[in-house]
């Protein structure tokens, strides 16, 4: 467990590019896709991040069993059956839905590494957040860790506080006036968002449609004691549709980012950040001179 805490910073990396340069931008991008146990595995970026103290916490408290819950696409589904694997926890994977004739990419990778997958319909998994029910499945599996759907929990925020702590030792020279990510629960923007401490703007771009996303990081960092801060925003129009939904215009886009970056991108979170990124870069957002920190936060599983 150990090793966990003493992982070398992932690397910040420039990217150029004609439009960065017309409008004055410096864009670096935070690369904690190679935050990982394994290439192309589950646990790797904000994963790594949201779970490092709750594993530690796991094993305090003597447990060696991890559950959890997601959709059938799930990062943090894949990330939690690979860490299991890796530092000797059984895991339950509570998956939403009935269990499909073919399990997707991510289920599978998540029973190859050991995951027990147990399928609830649609209705029963909105109780995810229920005592009772979470004590019934308690019984069934035994005494357990339970981590939330997509890992986002007051731990979680904490890891995440390291990422504003390894840019600002890497970036002492020129730091970030705007720290952008994708958000899925708000909780890496949460995390993000109080440990800048309101010297820097966060901006998280939301992967789900609704425009709940605010609400939903504003409920996490008061929750977190963190809730007077005012210098970050979401970006609600860059969804493609909702969560996990694509388009032929967005596959463009990451075909052609990796041509001209050589950054693999999901297409679940990150390639929706970036394109809507260079898309208020191209507007006009930042003032030129801005320095801009992009987090990769992985997923690169979720696109086999
Ligand atoms: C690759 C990736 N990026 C971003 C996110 C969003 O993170 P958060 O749920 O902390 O907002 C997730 C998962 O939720 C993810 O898997």
């Amino acid at each position: 467990m150990i090793r966990l805490l003493h992982h070398p910073p992932s690397p910040v990396q420039e990217l150029h590019s004609p439009i960065l340069a017309e409008k004055g931008i410096r864009l670096l991008v935070k690369r904690d896709d190679l935050l990982a146990l394994s290439e192309n595995g589950g646990f790797c970026g904000n994963k790594w991040r949201k779970m490092q103290y709750n594993l530690i916490e796991a094993q305090a408290q003597g447990k060696n069993r991890l559950l959890t819950f997601g959709g059938a696409f799930s990062n943090h589904i894949a990330a939690v059956a690979e860490a299991g694997q890796f530092f000797g926890f059984e895991t339950i994977g509570v998956i939403r839905g009935e269990e499909p004739a073919i399990p997707s990419h991510t289920l599978q990778l998540a029973a190859a590494r050991g995951m027990h997958l147990h399928y609830t319909s649609r209705s029963d998994f909105r109780q995810k957040n229920d005592p009772e029910w979470i004590a019934n499945l308690l019984e069934k599996y035994g005494d357990s860790y339970v981590l939330p759907e997509g890992g986002t929990n007051e731990l979680a925020l904490d890891g995440c506080r390291s990422l504003v702590e390894e840019i600002r030792m890497q970036c002492a020279g020129a730091l970030p006036d705007y720290y952008v990510m994708a958000c899925g629960t708000g909780g890496t923007l949460a995390g993000v968002i109080a440990a800048l401490n309101g010297q820097a703007k966060a901006i998280g771009f939301s992967a789900l449609k609704g425009g709940f996303m605010h609400d939903a990081v504003a409920q996490l960092l008061s929750e977190y004691g963190a809730g007077s801060y005012n210098q970050w925003e979401i970006q609600d129009a860059y969804h493609f549709g909702g969560y996990a939904k694509t388009t032929p215009e967005l596959f463009a886009f990451m075909d052609a980012f990796l041509r001209e970056h050589g950054i693999p991108l999901d297409r679940v979170y990150t390639a929706k950040l970036f394109f809507g990124l260079f898309n208020l870069i191209e507007q006009g957002y930042f003032e030129p001179g801005s320095v801009v920190i992009a987090i990769h936060t992985g997923g690169l599983q979720g696109n086999s």
